[in-house]
């Protein structure tokens, strides 16, 4: 992506219409802050239901105060110590910040994102840019520009090309309650990575229709494929022997049956790079016109925790 193209997306950004950016997590969505409409065509575009706020994306924790306010202690420390980066915190909102970007609530969530590109646009535009994961509401996050162009190429004028996202899974949303920091949703960055910072903290993983962090549906980063966890792949693949079937597995899934469809996240067993391939993995399965995706709950530790997370949500029916 050269200056003149970044240029092009300023304008188009000022001018109130949607781009795909990338940042070190997923793909986004973009838009103006400060005008409604633009925001309006994000919901319209991802079909996201009203009552699932967005996340501000801001250029640094200088221009924080713009968006939040009563920012408690311990999210100053979190953000000093993560941002840039994949944390997501949920602050009380300033008045200037719509409801329609945080669907009536009193809070909104904000993030600085780590990726050279994002961060050159953010820097270069005189207001934040809210941006949901770019996948219509409850598919798998993309982790490429082309996956942002699978779901979205005719409706996009400009899908800006950052390679693929470092971390390949959403950020880690923290909230406050009485400035107690609080888990909303599992993601980049791992439990214990926050915990070392605050402490043991509590998990309120949300999982039903009206939730308080509305990203936690139980159905949600789902691919079109049925997805069926279990503890024995083989076992499964001997249950459905009569349909096509792909297999998602952490390493090496040595099997005497003939799955021609696998796809193993990390040889080595390394969770940080099993998550950087999960959502590409998933993308690659679903264009396959596959009747079942099989595969195993991964270690729940660390990144595992985020997988597994996804991998439940990905497998509610
Ligand atoms: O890594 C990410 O966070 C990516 C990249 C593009 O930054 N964005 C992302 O956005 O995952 P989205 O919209 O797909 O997920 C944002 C989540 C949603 O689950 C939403 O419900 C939650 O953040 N959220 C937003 N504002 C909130 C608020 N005020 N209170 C609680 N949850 C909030
Ligand atoms: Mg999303």
């Amino acid at each position: 992506m050269n200056t003149v193209d970044l240029d092009k997306v300023k304008k188009a950004l000022v001018k109130g219409e949607i781009i795909a950016l990338p940042t070190e997590t997923v793909y986004g969505l973009a838009a103006n802050i400060y005008n409604d409409k633009a925001i309006e065509k994000i919901y319209a575009l991802k079909k996201r239901p009203a009552y699932n706020p967005l996340i501000v994306h801001i250029a640094s924790s200088n221009i924080l105060e713009q968006v939040a306010k009563k920012i408690p202690t311990k999210a100053k420390e979190l953000a000093d110590i993560f941002w840039p980066g994949a944390l997501t915190l949920v602050l009380e909102k300033q008045d200037q910040i719509s409801n329609r970007i945080t669907a009536e609530k009193k809070t909104v969530a904000v993030r600085v994102p780590n990726h050279p590109l994002a961060l050159q646009l953010l820097n270069s535009l005189n207001f934040p840019l809210a941006a949901p994961s770019a996948n219509p509401f409850g598919f798998i996050s993309p982790t490429s520009a082309e996956h942002v162009a699978l779901y979205f190429k005719k409706e996009l004028n400009f899908i800006l090309d950052g390679g693929p996202c470092s971390h390949g899974l959403e950020s880690t949303i923290i909230g406050f309650q009485n400035d107690k920091p609080i888990l909303y949703r599992h993601g980049a960055i791992a439990q214990e990575e926050i915990e070392k910072v605050t402490g043991s903290i509590s998990v309120k993983n949300q999982n039903n229709s009206s939730p308080s962090a509305p990203g936690m549906l139980s159905r949600h980063y789902a691919p079109r494929t049925p997805i069926q966890i279990t503890k024995e792949i083989s076992n499964s693949i001997e249950q459905n022997r009569d349909k096509k079937i792909g297999v998602l597995s952490f390493q090496k899934f040595k099997n005497s049956h003939s799955v021609i469809n696998q796809e193993v996240l990390s040889i080595s067993g390394n969770l940080k790079e099993a998550a950087k391939n999960l959502y590409a993995a998933l993308h690659r399965l679903d264009q396959m016109n596959l009747d079942l995706i099989i595969t195993s709950l991964f270690p729940e530790k660390g990144l595992g925790k985020t997988i597994n997370d996804r991998l439940k949500r990905a497998a509610k029916k």
